[in-house]
């Protein structure tokens, strides 16, 4: 049975604190038997049963639960390195997506791609986002954008699960753009994922969310609400890209299906708001995205007080948002929505665990809890996120067993 101890601050994110609240600890240690947490509290309590364990010198650093990356688009072929040079000369998303590029191009590259390519890349990022400090990730479709190719982005989901520590939460979306082939009849695109993807991936259990994009260039209200209830009668948890570039109503669509998450919300209106702080509908920043678009942040002051959780996440994608840096994503929510690092931490462990449905479970450093846990050199909170460095973690422990051990370095 582990026991890190000599940790300066634990922040252990109960899920029942307010956001507010990361339930830090000063000199703190925690004990842990194969997967689960057993003890947590200040080093000087420990109890005498822990005394002959295996110590772990937490060396003074912080420690926080394992981050949950709970929005990224993770597998993809290609990526869009001249829409960058595009957009800062003055081309807008949408321009770029008219004109063809955009999403259409990372599916067409998707496609091309074989299986194997798309498993690596996805992995090498996977790599990465650990080393970081981040032990889940929800990761979606929606570069395929037909039977074939969407099935292999998920069925490139399951393997990566299987083979990877990262645990992985995959979420259908097919429903991303209307892919150009069925440009001039929409609806029979819609039927085939109504009646065919979403049925299909239900039975195989390929993915656990499906997400629609709800926006003018993407998916409209009436579309988005037919997808998802197709959806929900398959037992698929449901997920919304709502008001990102505009205010579309997909926040008040995803309040009225009951939807777990509504993710981007850069343009949420104040009955969008009204509408998730009574449906209990977690609210999923994506600072990232903001960033590389010069698009609004998420109200994030407007979301807290009006009650609802707000989780942070990197979207990662080739194209509005192409940085798994979860990390930076943290200090930009404190920077931009000015949320504290309390509550930014909370967004990326337990309010990020709501966000996938695994709240119980993950996300926080408490008795109970599976012990995934990243050590941070820096000796607070408040430290690590204002003082960005590339990577300030040293050590990620995943269902108890080291997985990244630089802590001696
Ligand atoms: O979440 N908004 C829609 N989808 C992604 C962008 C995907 C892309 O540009 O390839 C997002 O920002
Ligand atoms: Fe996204």
């Amino acid at each position: 049975m582990p026991v890190l101890t000599h940790i300066e601050q634990l922040a252990t994110c109960p899920p029942e604190n307010p956001q507010s609240d990361a339930g830090l600890i000063s000199d703190a240690a925690i004990a842990w038997t194969g997967d689960t947490i057993r003890w947590v509290g200040r080093r000087n309590q420990l109890p005498a049963e822990f005394n002959d364990e295996t110590q772990i010198d937490g060396k003074g650093r912080l420690v926080i639960p394992g981050l949950i990356d709970c929005h990224t688009h993770l597998c993809f072929g290609g990526w869009r390195g001249d829409e960058f040079d595009l957009r800062i000369s003055g081309a807008s998303y949408q321009e770029i997506a008219a004109a063809g590029g955009g999403i259409a191009s990372t599916v067409s590259a998707t496609r091309a791609a074989e299986a194997e390519s798309l498993l690596d890349k996805a992995g090498d990022a996977l790599d990465r986002m650990l080393s970081l400090g981040v032990t889940s990730v929800e990761c979606k479709s929606g570069y395929g954008l037909d039977e074939v190719n969407e099935l292999k982005q998920l069925s490139v989901y399951q393997q990566l699960d299987s083979i990877h520590v990262i645990d992985l939460f995959p979420t259908f979306l097919g429903a991303h753009i209307v892919p150009p082939e069925y440009s001039s009849d929409r609806d029979r695109y819609i039927r085939l994922i109504c009646e065919k993807l979403i049925p299909v991936i239900a039975n195989q259990g390929l993915a656990r969310f499906c997400d629609v994009f709800v926006e003018q260039g993407a998916y409209t209200v009436d579309e988005g609400r037919q997808i998802l209830m197709a959806a929900s009668e398959h037992g698929l948890q449901l997920k919304v890209h709502a008001d990102q570039l505009s205010d579309g109503g997909g926040a008040l669509l995803a309040a009225e299906v009951g939807a777990v998450s509504a993710e981007h919300l850069e343009y949420i209106s104040a009955e969008g708001i009204e509408a998730l702080s009574k449906s209990g509908t977690v609210a999923v920043s994506l600072p990232l995205a903001s960033l590389y678009l010069a698009e609004p942040y998420l109200p994030a002051r407007k979301l807290l007080d009006a009650g609802i959780a707000v989780a942070v996440a990197t979207d990662f994608n080739p194209g509005s948002a192409p940085s798994y840096h979860l990390p930076l994503a943290l200090t930009l929510a404190c920077l931009n929505q000015r949320m504290t690092p309390q509550e930014a931490l909370n967004g990326a462990t337990t309010v990020a665990a709501r966000a996938v449905s695994a709240q119980h479970r993950i996300g926080s450093l408490t008795p109970g809890f599976r012990a995934d846990l990243a050590i941070i050199n820096a000796p607070s909170l408040n430290q690590w996120l204002y003082h960005f460095v590339p990577n300030a973690c040293t050590g990620v422990i995943k269902n108890g067993e080291w997985v990244v051990n630089m802590h001696d370095a």
